[in-house]
C-alpha cells in the first residue's frame, strides 16, 4: 500500500513517499524549483504543491499517481473551521463571517490561504505542471484517497515513529499548526495518545520568529542565526523575556505580545550592523527558551513516567535547546526528527495514515539516517561532466585523494549518494575541510556568503566522539551541541564556537561507507577524525540537488575541488 506524504501549509513544502510503513523517499521541493524555503515573492505560490518533490518520490518508487493509495496533507484546515473530520471538499468561496475568528487568529484564518489548502486535492488531480501531467495524473479508476491530517499528529508522528522508542513522550514545538503551536502525547508502537496542548495565539516558535524579524533576519528561516548571535550576548533582558513568556501550570504557557520596539528600541533592519543589544537579545530570548522548554519536558515527564522523549518542530532544530534539555531535563534519552520543521510533517502525515489504514501498531522504518533523497549513478554524473568539457579525472581511490586534499587545507565539495532529507546536509551534499586551523572557518563563512559570528560545525566518527567531544553520544542529525574537550581543543579550532562548544554530527560506517572512510583517512593522516562539515551550498541558495547544480556551486565559488560521485575536479591556480 502506497501513501504520499504532502507539506505545503506554511513553508518548506515537501513529499514523502511510504509503502506499507517503509520510508521509499522524502525531498523538500526547494531542491529541485532552487527556491529556498519554497517562499517567493508573491505570495499565492507559497501555497502551491511541491509537485517536482512528489514526482521524484514516485520515480524513486517507480511507480505513477495512479499507483498510490492514499495522500496524506499534513495540515487539517476543517479543524481551524470548526469541523473535526478531514472531509474532502468545502464551498467555495470560505466566508469568514460564518466562522468567528478567535482574537489573535487573524493570521491563521486567510481565507485565501484556506481555500488554497482545501483546492489541494483539486490541484493534485488537474492543476498540475504541464511538465509532469504524464506522471502526476491520478488516472486509475477511483483513484487515491485524499486525507488532511492535523499538522502537528504529522509532526509528533515524524518523531515517534521513527525514532528508536516504541514507548515514549512525544512533544511538538512549532510556530503554529491550525490551532495547536506545542502539543504533548504519549507515544505507544504507532498510537499517539494527546494529553496537552498550547494554542494560538501563544506561540514559542512565533516568538522567535518575530525577534528574528525585529533582529534584521528573515523570519521562519534565520532563526538558527539568533541562536548562533545569542553565544556572543549577555542574558541582561532575562526579565523582559520572563514577562513575555508566562509559564502556567499543565504544560501550559502565555506568549504576551512582546512589543520588542517598545521595550528595546528601534528593530535593526536587515544590512544595519550587529550592536551588543541585539546579542544581548538573541541571548535572552535562547536562555528564557531553553528554561520554559526544560520546564514543559519536566512537566511532559511527570504527565507520562517515561524516560524517553521524541520531539519535532521547528523549535526542534535549535541544537542549544535541544542540548539543554538533554544535560539537564528529566528524560533519559532524546530523539528529534532531523527533519523537525514542516518539511518533516510530510513524512509524519504519511506514515501515520499508512499506520490507521493498515491498522498495524508494527513498526517498519527506523530513521537511522537522512538519505532519503534522488542519487545520480556515475554514468550520468559522467555523460555531463564529458558535455560540459570541464577537466575531470576518475581517481584509483577517490577517498584516499580526497583525504590528501583535505589534510593540505584544500576545500573540498563532497556529492555522494542519496540527498539528505532535512535542513542540514550529513556527507551526501556537503562542503568538507580541515578543521586544524582556525582560519578556516572564516574561509567556509566567506565562501558561503554567511556572517562572521556563524560557528561551522564538525562532523566525528562516531567511536571517537567522547574523545573529543564532552558527553557526546550517538548523533548523527546535528541537532545537538556537546562541549569541545579542553584537552583537544587546540586541534580543532575551526569547529569550536566561541562558547566553546559544536554541533556535532556522528557518523559511523553502516549509515554512509564513503564519507566514513573519508574521515578515518583524513584522521590517519592528521590524527585528528573530525571534518568540517557544512552544506554544499552558496549565500541563500538551498543546498544542490543535481550534479548540475554541483558544478555550478562549484564554479561560482572558490571551492579547491569536487569529489562528485566516482569523479574528482580541481581548479588549478591560475599561472
Ligand atoms: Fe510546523
Amino acid at each position: 500500500m502506497y501513501t504520499l506524504g504532502i507539506n505545503a501549509a506554511f513553508h518548506d513544502s515537501a513529499a514523502c513517499l511510504v509503502c506499507d510503513g517503509r520510508v521509499l523517499a522524502a525531498a523538500e521541493e526547494e531542491r529541485f524549483t532552487r527556491i529556498k524555503h519554497g517562499k517567493r515573492p508573491i505570495p499565492f505560490s507559497t501555497y502551491e504543491l511541491p509537485f517536482h518533490a512528489i514526482d521524484y518520490c514516485l520515480r524513486e518508487a517507480g511507480i505513477s499517481l495512479a499507483d498510490v493509495d492514499h495522500v496524506a496533507y499534513s495540515f487539517d484546515p476543517f479543524i481551524l473551521l470548526g469541523q473535526r473530520g478531514g472531509r474532502e471538499t468545502i464551498a467555495l468561496p470560505l466566508e469568514p463571517s460564518a466562522h468567528p475568528v478567535p482574537e489573535g487568529w487573524e493570521s491563521a484564518w486567510d481565507p485565501l490561504f484556506l481555500s488554497s489548502i482545501v483546492n489541494a486535492p483539486r490541484h493534485l488531480s488537474g492543476g498540475v505542471p504541464h511538465h509532469l501531467e504524464a506522471r502526476l495524473r491520478g488516472g486509475r479508476a477511483g483513484g487515491y484517497r485524499w486525507h488532511f491530517v492535523e499538522h502537528h499528529v504529522a509532526h509528533a508522528v515524524s518523531a515517534f515513529h521513527v525514532s528508536p522508542f516504541s514507548h515514549a513522550a512525544v512533544m511538538t514545538l512549532d510556530g503554529r499548526g491550525e490551532r495547536a503551536t506545542t502539543t504533548y502525547s504519549l507515544g505507544d508502537g504507532t498510537h499517539l495518545e494527546r494529553l496537552g496542548q498550547v494554542e494560538l495565539p501563544h506561540s514559542l516558535g512565533l516568538l522567535y520568529e518575530r525577534v528574528t524579524e525585529y533582529l534584521g533576519f528573515q523570519h521562519a528561516s534565520d532563526e538558527y542565526k539568533v541562536m548562533a548571535l545569542a553565544s556572543f550576548g549577555q542574558p541582561r533582558y532575562r526579565a523582559e523575556f520572563r514577562e513575555i513568556i508566562e509559564l502556567a501550570p499543565g504544560g501550559r504557557y502565555l506568549t504576551h505580545p512582546p512589543r520588542l520596539d517598545e521595550r528595546f528600541g528601534p528593530a535593526r533592519r536587515r544590512g544595519q550592523p550587529l550592536l551588543q543589544r541585539h546579542r544581548d537579545i538573541a541571548r535572552s530570548l535562547q536562555e528564557v527558551l531553553e528554561e520554559t522548554v526544560l520546564e514543559l519536558a519536566r512537566w511532559l515527564h511527570g504527565a507520562t513516567g517515561t524516560e524517553h522523549l521524541c520531539v519535532a518542530g521547528g523549535v526542534g532544530l535549535n541544537c542549544v535547546v535541544n542540548a539543554r534539555v538533554r544535560r539537564d531535563g528529566p528524560f533519559r534519552e532524546i530523539w528529534v526528527q532531523p527533519a523537525a520543521g514542516d518539511a518533516g510533517t510530510a513524512l509524519g502525515a504519511a506514515l501515520w495514515i499508512d499506520a490507521q489504514e493498515r491498522k498495524t501498531a508494527a513498526r517498519a522504518f527506523r530513521m537511522d539516517h537522512a538519505y532519503l533523497g534522488p542519487a545520480f549513478p556515475d554514468a550520468e554524473i559522467e555523460a555531463l561532466l564529458r558535455w560540459t568539457g570541464l577537466p575531470y579525472r576518475r581517481p584509483g581511490d577517490l577517498v584516499e585523494e580526497t583525504a590528501d586534499l583535505l589534510a593540505q587545507g584544500k576545500v573540498v565539495g563532497w556529492f555522494q549518494g542519496r540527498m539528505e532529507f532535512g535542513p542540514r546536509a550529513l556527507g551526501s551534499r556537503s562542503i568538507l575541510a580541515s578543521p586544524l586551523r582556525a582560519e578556516m572557518q572564516d574561509r567556509l563563512n566567506e565562501i558561503k556568503g554567511r556572517e562572521e559570528f556563524r560557528p561551522v560545525a564538525p562532523v566525528v566518527l562516531e567511536e571517537e566522539a567522547g574523545r573529543w567531544f564532552a558527553g557526546a553520544g550517538v548523533s548523527p542529525f546535528m541537532l545537538f551541541v556537546y562541549p569541545v574537550r579542553a584537552e583537544v581543543a587546540d586541534r580543532i579550532p575551526a569547529v569550536r564556537h566561541v562558547d566553546g562548544t559544536a554541533r556535532i554530527q556522528t557518523i559511523n560506517r553502516t549509515q554512509n561507507p564513503r564519507y566514513y572512510d573519508l574521515i578515518r583517512a583524513f584522521a590517519a593522516r592528521t590524527g585528528v577524525p573530525v571534518l568540517i562539515n557544512t552544506s554544499l551550498n552558496t549565500h541563500s541558495e538551498p543546498i544542490v540537488c543535481t550534479p548540475r547544480d554541483a558544478l555550478a556551486c562549484f564554479f561560482t565559488s572558490p571551492l579547491d575541488a569536487l569529489a562528485i560521485g566516482s569523479f574528482l575536479l580541481e581548479k588549478s591556480p591560475l599561472p
